[in-house]
């Protein structure tokens, strides 16, 4: 087996049974959103997980969290990590005609692959660890880092659980290069956790119908379809098997499911993902949220979901988003916010900044 090794790694070689002595932080629920008795009956609530949940906070302390309850129950996690960009996305905020400037996350690492990759491969042990034996996992990233990525992945998982490398090719991207060609697409691994996994097969409309020969199965063997006159049968087909180039333009500003924040994923992207391994009902999840796209996709799609961000402009946004599409469309499931609370943390709250009216932009 080949194995990437990176200054300083720690490989992790605890079994879950230690993991959970390993607790840093509790997590309490700072806002709960309930269901009202109608909605209670249109929906299902599982009596395991009576409402989905968003934490604020570092995703490794999530993670030791969730090790107590979750062990082997998620059964879908697509993540959307920083990729070791060099950059820092920066935001405008509006707030009662105010306007200041902040970070909406950091990729920075000073040049640092090893952190970066030991930040990567602590959260990948873990995400194993609470994956259902039918689960799958989606790891989203681009040119600077996945083929390390897909090295951690085939260490934890196994080669053998190797399912696809997707590409989103994003045709509408301004790329700048001038000694190279435009990078136009990211990729995006997908591991499954045993050979038994959830994945099922997705149609795509075709630009314009094709007609194509109908066939028929004779003892194993596919022979063209004929009439009475000998002459071979069409039909005229619309759609076509979704193969693992994936034409989707970047989200644009003029959307109406634009938030504002700086590298959010267009939502047919986690639909297809979420439809592809998941069945309604499933528990799906997302480590580094952002502005929420999985979460919003996964409650219109009837999954459940568990959520995770350290910055409060995206537990703000992603909490905004669900809040109205519930209100707006369906109330599937119940949904809390946990939080490990600290002095920052605790003023945030009590400031009412989640509740108030504030706008976020891409700083340009
Ligand atoms: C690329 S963005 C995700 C965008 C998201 N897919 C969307 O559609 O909006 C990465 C997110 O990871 C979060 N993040 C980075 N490190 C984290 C950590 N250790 N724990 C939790 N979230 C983290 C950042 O705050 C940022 O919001």
């Amino acid at each position: 087996m080949v194995k990437l090794i990176w200054q300083n790694k720690k490989e992790n070689t605890l079994k879950s049974e230690d993991l959970k002595k390993y607790i840093p932080t509790f997590f309490k629920t700072f806002e709960y959103h309930s269901l009202n008795d109608k909605e209670k009956l249109e929906g299902f609530i599982n009596p395991q997980f009576r409402s989905n949940k968003l934490f604020w906070g570092n995703n490794l302390d999530v993670l030791y969290f969730l090790l107590n309850n979750f062990e082997e129950k998620i059964d879908l996690i697509y993540i959307d990590p920083p990729f070791f960009s060099g950059t820092n996305y920066e935001i405008k905020i509006k707030e009662d005609d105010k306007f200041y400037d902040s970070i909406a996350y950091y990729d920075h690492w000073n040049n640092d692959l090893s952190s970066y990759l030991q930040m990567l491969y602590e959260r990948i042990l873990l995400f194993k660890q609470i994956l259902s034996k039918k689960g799958i996992i989606f790891v989203h990233s681009d040119w600077h880092a996945n083929h390390y990525i897909r090295l951690i992945l085939d260490e934890v998982f196994g080669e053998n659980k190797f399912v696809n490398n997707i590409v989103w090719y994003y045709y509408n991207k301004y790329s700048a290069g001038k000694k190279n060609l435009s990078r136009a697409y990211d990729t995006i691994l997908v591991y499954s956790n045993s050979s038994n996994y959830t994945f099922n097969e997705l149609r795509i409309p075709r630009k314009k119908p094709r007609k194509q020969l109908m066939r028929v199965n004779i003892d194993g063997v596919l022979k063209n379809l004929k009439d009475k006159n000998g002459h071979v049968r069409y039909r005229t087909v619309k759609d076509k098997k979704l193969d693992d180039v994936w034409k989707i333009p970047c989200l644009q500003p003029a959307s109406k499911e634009w938030t504002g924040f700086p590298t959010q994923k267009h939502h047919s992207l986690l639909e297809r993902i979420i439809k592809l391994g998941s069945n309604e009902g499933d528990l799906i999840a997302d480590f580094f949220c952002g502005s929420g796209t999985t979460l919003a996709v996964a409650e219109k799609l009837k999954r459940r979901w568990i959520g995770c961000d350290i910055s409060e402009y995206s537990i703000y946004l992603t909490r905004n988003r669900i809040l109205d599409y519930q209100n707006e469309v369906h109330k599937f499931y119940p949904f809390e916010i946990l939080t490990n609370l600290d002095t920052e943390k605790s003023n945030i709250i009590e400031s009412g900044f989640f509740q108030k009216e504030i706008s976020i932009k891409r700083k340009k």
